[in-house]
């Protein structure tokens, strides 16, 4: 499998001096184009520093990050927020939208060159809404909608431009069981649809659909659970696996 992201020995130091601590202590880790990657460990175990280091949201004290073949420390800042913005789609545990901004505004807006809302880009947006069945909620404010409402408008907004890889941050965390699951299934046909997925939980259920669990601890990958391909006829098999795995790891 292609690796669309690369990285190699990445280290990422927070404060000076006595202070001074790694978030991520020498990490090597590839995505493959296409694939569902789960990522799991303790709090500050360094999950949200790794998604942020193989996105380019943050810079990377020591070590390489390749994405899509390019390595992103030799990227402008512009060249960075392009990639960004066609490239990677983010979402996180609650979407930040602008309160001034429709629904529809709110999801197109990023994905826009120089925030030119063409006709292209309604349309694309008008799809995905309809995708993840918030179809009609078009010119809603965002202050009124639901919880679970809003985490698909968020995912329609990480998927404009169709890139081929979401980062995805416990985006399941702050809602009920119910939209939960029903996020976790949109997430899911959004893999088979061909976009990688790189998902930090904490929850086995969420990791058991993943085709592979990264587990972190002190900054550093210390296991790699591979699942393969899910049909959803096995998720009690997998569950299972990724708990036992847990408890090897200590988590
Ligand atoms: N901006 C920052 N400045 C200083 N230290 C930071 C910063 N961001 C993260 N850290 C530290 O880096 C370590 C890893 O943090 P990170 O946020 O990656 O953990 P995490 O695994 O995502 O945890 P959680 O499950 O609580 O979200 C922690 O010790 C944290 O305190
Ligand atoms: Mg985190």
């Amino acid at each position: 499998m292609r690796a669309i992201i690369a990285g190699t020995d990445i280290v990422k130091a927070f404060g000076l001096g006595e202070e001074r601590t790694k978030a991520l202590a020498g990490v090597d880790v590839a995505i493959g184009a296409g694939e569902f990657v789960a990522v799991m460990g303790p709090s500050g175990s360094g999950k949200s520093t790794l998604l942020f280091a193989l996105s380019g949201l943050d810079t990377v004290t020591s070590g390489s990050v390749r994405f899509d073949g390019v390595e992103l420390s030799e990227l402008n800042e512009k060249q960075l927020a392009d990639t960004r913005r066609t490239k990677m789609g983010f979402v996180f545990q609650q979407p930040t939208m602008l309160k001034n901004l429709n629904l529809l505004d709110n999801i197109i807006l990023p994905a826009a060159q120089d925030r030119r809302k063409t006709d292209a880009l309604v349309a694309e947006a008008r799809a995905l809404m309809e995708k993840t069945g918030i179809a009609g909620l078009e010119a809603r404010a965002v202050t009124e909608v639901s919880g679970g409402q809003l985490q698909r408008a968020g995912i329609c907004r990480a998927l404009m431009n169709k890139p081929p890889v979401l980062f995805a941050d416990e985006p399941t965390g702050a809602l009920d069981s119910k939209s939960a699951e029903e996020i976790l299934n949109l997430l899911v046909e959004i893999n088979r649809d061909g976009t990688a997925i790189l998902l930090v939980t904490h929850d086995a259920k969420v990791a058991a659909r993943a085709d592979r669990v990264l587990f972190t601890k002190d900054g550093r990958l210390v296991s790699d659970l591979p699942l393969g391909f899910s049909d959803g006829a096995d998720l009690a098999a997998r569950e299972e696996k990724v708990f036992a795995r847990m408890a090897d790891v200590g988590l």
